[in-house]
């Protein structure tokens, strides 16, 4: 096999669900993190602590956090809740993370549109939370969106300034790089010109996850390039949720099913049960309206 063991990271609860317009109530957020935790894996990025101005949808993250820590979700590994958050404030209000995410971009207009500010202001303005969160203990998973493609400066973001990024941010403290295709824009050949970018500037492939969006269906086929490329950890979004609301357009993560159904059909272990997560895939899309994206999700429940 390619890869014998390969972890998903499953942001649907936050990046999934942050997009949608509609009011989702807190109790269906709870309810898709208790299923979710059941299906063998073990990282959910549960919500985010940003301006409920900016994402409206997240807005219930306390509650979601309050359900988890006052009654832990059942769960066949030990898990680890991810939360994101734009600033220390998030970390003052919400001291009980488990695990923070930080999240910059690789582009200057995508960075103004999404945190007001600036890429080196925003590195200046995570170094403090990053401090913070090591000195309380916690992990921290930093993201670099639009890493193969801008809404707005378009496909060809410079795979230097993506190595760059990540090579500060694991200076700073960074436990994890997650590199992401906010766009969907990435295509094979400039996915492993990044790779190839990131390991000449000394980024480890163990530093590293890829988190891609299925926006032009090239997601199955960079999460191989990055398998060729010793990338072990991938971010999946059940039923294929998902969507930037500072990335017009952009359409949901890489479903978790496809990914799951992919990577075993490659003979790697994920730890997740593929039945489990496609009835779920179907519920959750169900609930809040969408039709279900995940295609071995719907061929798994048809068989
Ligand atoms: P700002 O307006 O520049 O902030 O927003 P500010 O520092 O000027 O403060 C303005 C107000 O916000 C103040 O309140 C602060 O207290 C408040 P006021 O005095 O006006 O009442 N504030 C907060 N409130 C709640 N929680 C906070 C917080 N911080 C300040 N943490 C800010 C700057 C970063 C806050 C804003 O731009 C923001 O919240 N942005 C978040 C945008 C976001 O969540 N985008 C989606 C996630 S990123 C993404 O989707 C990509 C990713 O999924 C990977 C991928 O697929 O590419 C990660
Ligand atoms: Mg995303």
């Amino acid at each position: 096999a390619l890869a014998d063991q390969v972890r998903i990271v499953e942001v649907g609860p936050r990046d999934g669900l942050q997009n949608e317009n509609t009011s989702i109530p807190a109790e269906t957020k709870i309810e898709l993190v208790r299923r979710l935790a059941a299906t063998g894996l073990d990282a959910i990025e549960a919500g985010s602590f940003v301006h409920p101005k900016w994402v409206p949808q997240m807005a219930a993250s306390d509650k979601v956090l309050s359900s988890i820590l006052a009654n832990p979700p059942r769960s066949q590994k030990p898990m680890t809740y991810q939360w994101l958050l734009p600033n220390s404030k998030g970390l003052d209000n919400y001291f009980k993370t488990h695990e923070v995410s930080i999240f910059m971009a690789a582009t200057e207009s995508f960075s103004k549109k999404n945190t007001n500010c600036t890429i080196k202001e925003s590195l200046d303005r995570f170094a403090p939370l990053m401090a913070e969160s090591r000195k309380a203990g916690y992990s921290v998973r930093a993201y670099i969106s639009v890493a193969l493609g801008c809404p707005f400066e378009g496909p060809d973001v410079d795979p230097h300034k993506v190595a760059e990024l990540a090579a500060s941010l694991l200076e700073m403290g960074a436990d994890e790089i997650s590199v992401a295709d906010t766009t969907g824009m990435g295509t094979a050949p400039r996915t492993q010109k990044l790779l190839q970018t990131l390991k000449e500037a000394g980024v480890r492939s163990e530093d590293l996850a890829l988190h891609f969006h299925d926006t032009f269906g090239q997601a199955l086929i960079n999460t191989m390039v990055s398998l060729e490329h010793g990338i072990r950890t991938f971010d999946s979004a059940v039923g294929g949720l998902g969507g930037c609301p500072y990335s017009p357009g952009a359409t949901g993560n890489v479903a978790t099913e496809d990914l799951v159904y992919f990577l075993h059909s490659l003979g790697a272990q994920t730890g997740v049960d593929l039945d489990e997560v496609s009835r779920i895939g179907d519920w959750i899309t169900a609930e809040i309206g969408k039709s279900n994206s995940a295609s071995a999700g719907k061929a798994t429940l048809a068989r």
